[in-house]
């Protein structure tokens, strides 16, 4: 089996994993980065629309960095680890400044400042942008980073199978180059774990296809426990029609630049909703409100409600929402003079890796950061603070990484014998009978219906029923390697972390932020983490709500 040697291995193609690898490397260390698809154009970041959320004084000195961490932590319905978000919202607008030297152009204001935008439940407007292809912009800008230093190998179309360990410790990971199906292993003194969420356990969902979960799967293989896996972000407006472009996003921007939510009864409903901040309410408020219209029947021929901005000026649309506009001009929809019909799909991961401010994990040689990771976004993500979270702790991974393999003396050694029985077990499970894309299939009608925008402990408990038994046929069966060893791969990775999401929605009897128990719809009083435990089970720890400093 091939195997590569470095200092920091990052798993990852996206935002965080780009910003974790350039700071390892800028401490003189070799980075290899691994990524499932191209790097830089197959994961959630570069499709991030709307912005990215930094409190700018010298812009507007009625922001602060006290207002932000506030709206954060209400808007995560208050089971965000206090310190991750203290950590977010002070560091984010260095880090964007950071973006901007590296050559990422944000939108600016008269003022000569990055124009800001409101967005759902902020109480300033605080979003940066790029009109409405923020992450692209960003994204472009760490690539050309990362393709610039001589320290960074990027490995393209290769997809980390498993953690391996040595001793409690991740020393590497065994990989699958997906275009060779051949198996590769890279030993690390240190791997950052940065792949992403795992929005494709949905059928409807604003993701690449790449966002299979692997990360939450591998951890969970390693021993690693997983929080709040039940907090699964719907975004309010994903597109309805035609079929195959069902779920893809309808930034958040929109309604940030005035756009109005109607029923089919042309109604502009959000007003029984949360009638002060009306389309600018929280996601997970948005999303259920939508979510309800349809149910009740007031929705529209597609399955959808209204999204219009026909009243804001031509002008506003084409520079500010140029995207959106192209987007529905393909499907033959003017947005400014016709409205979009839009419907939640699946969006964030709020639960995840436990971290601490340092990126460490309970796994010691395993640092984690993005969406990945659990506890920064608490029950429900504000729209902006995803890219934000990605350069902030991705900087901090690679921080922590630098520290940890500058003191290695040696670099350890992966046990090959290892890697080969992990790849013994893989070859085992995907050389059988089960039909990868059968098995999705069933996987998403599990989750759609019954682990989706509304839950119920009938349901739950159904759900969490079928997907063991998905679990127990691919155990038995094995899973065939058609259409290719990544799909069953992955496929495997999806029922794993599908458990998660349903055992950990079934433990949590409360509605809170995205979970919304019809069963219980009271609110637990002391906030707490579920959590997902390696062997199945799953318990509750309160929320660590110690705040180290405020500036
Ligand atoms: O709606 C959006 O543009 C998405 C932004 C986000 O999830 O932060």
């Amino acid at each position: 089996m091939e195997t590569l040697t470095t200092d920091v291995l990052v798993l990852g193609g996206g935002g965080a994993a780009a910003r974790a690898a350039l700071e390892a490397a800028s401490h003189d260390l070799h980075v290899v980065i691994v990524s499932k698809g191209p790097f830089g154009r197959s994961c959630c970041t570069v499709m991030a629309e709307g912005g990215y959320n930094a409190v700018i004084r010298t812009k507007d000195p009625e922001d602060s960095f006290e207002l932000h961490y506030r709206d954060t932590v209400e808007g995560g319905a208050y089971l965000n680890d206090r310190d991750l978000v203290e950590t977010l919202v002070t560091e984010a607008p260095d880090r964007l400044v950071e973006l901007e030297n590296m050559g990422a152009v944000f939108t600016r204001g008269k003022d000569g400042y990055p124009d800001q935008r409101p967005f759902g439940g902020q109480s300033k407007p605080r979003t940066c942008y790029a009109g409405d292809r923020t992450g692209h912009e960003i994204m472009t800008a760490l690539s050309h980073a990362v393709r610039s230093e001589d320290n960074i190998t990027v490995l393209e179309n290769v997809m980390a199978l498993d953690l391996v360990e040595r001793e409690g410790h991740v020393v590497g990971a065994l990989c699958l180059d997906v275009i060779h199906e051949e198996p590769l292993a890279v030993s690390a003194k240190v791997t950052i774990l940065a792949t992403g969420g795992a929005g494709h356990v949905y059928p409807v969902t604003t993701n690449p296809v790449h966002k299979t979960g692997d990360g939450y799967a591998m951890a969970l293989r390693a021993g690693q426990r997983l929080i709040d896996m039940e907090m699964v972000q719907f975004h309010p407006t994903g597109m309805v029609y035609p079929e195959s472009a069902r779920g893809i996003l309808v930034t958040e921007a929109v309604r940030g630049e005035g756009g109005r939510l109607y029923n089919a009864e042309g109604e502009r409903f959000m007003k029984r909703y949360d009638p002060e901040r009306m389309e600018l309410s929280t996601r997970d408020v948005v999303a259920r409100a939508i979510y309800r219209e349809i149910q009740e029947g007031r929705g529209t021929e597609h399955g959808g409600v209204y999204l219009d901005v026909s009243h804001l000026p031509d002008e506003v649309i084409e520079t500010k929402l140029e995207t959106t506009l192209k987007q529905f001009l393909r499907y033959g929809v003017d947005i400014r003079k016709e409205p979009m019909e839009v419907a939640p799909t699946a969006h964030h991961f709020m639960g995840g890796v436990p971290i601490d401010t340092r990126c460490r994990t309970d796994t010691p040689g395993l640092l984690a950061c993005g969406e990945v990771t659990g506890g920064v976004h608490g029950a429900n993500r504000l729209g902006g603070n995803a890219l934000a979270d990605t350069q902030v702790f991705g900087k901090r991974a690679g921080e922590t990484a630098a520290e940890i393999a500058s003191k290695a003396a040696e670099p350890p050694r992966l046990r090959m014998k290892d890697v080969e029985e992990l790849w013994d077990r893989w070859t085992r499970t995907l050389d059988g009978e089960e039909d990868p894309l059968e098995v999705r299939d069933e996987l998403h009608d599990v989750m759609w219906n019954e682990v989706g925008v509304e839950r119920d402990g009938e349901g739950l408990r159904d759900a969490l029923k079928r997907i063991r038994e998905l679990r127990e046929r691919i155990e038995g069966n094995g899973l065939s390697p058609t259409p290719d060893v990544r799909t069953a791969a992955e496929t495997v990775n999806m029922v794993t972390v599908a458990e998660a999401v349903a055992a950990s929605a079934l433990h949590r009897t409360e509605s809170r932020g995205a979970h919304y128990r019809k069963d219980h719809p009271e609110t637990w009083e002391e906030p707490k983490h579920t959590v997902y435990h390696p062997d199945g089970t799953v318990d509750t720890i309160p929320v660590r709500r110690r705040r180290r400093r405020r500036t």
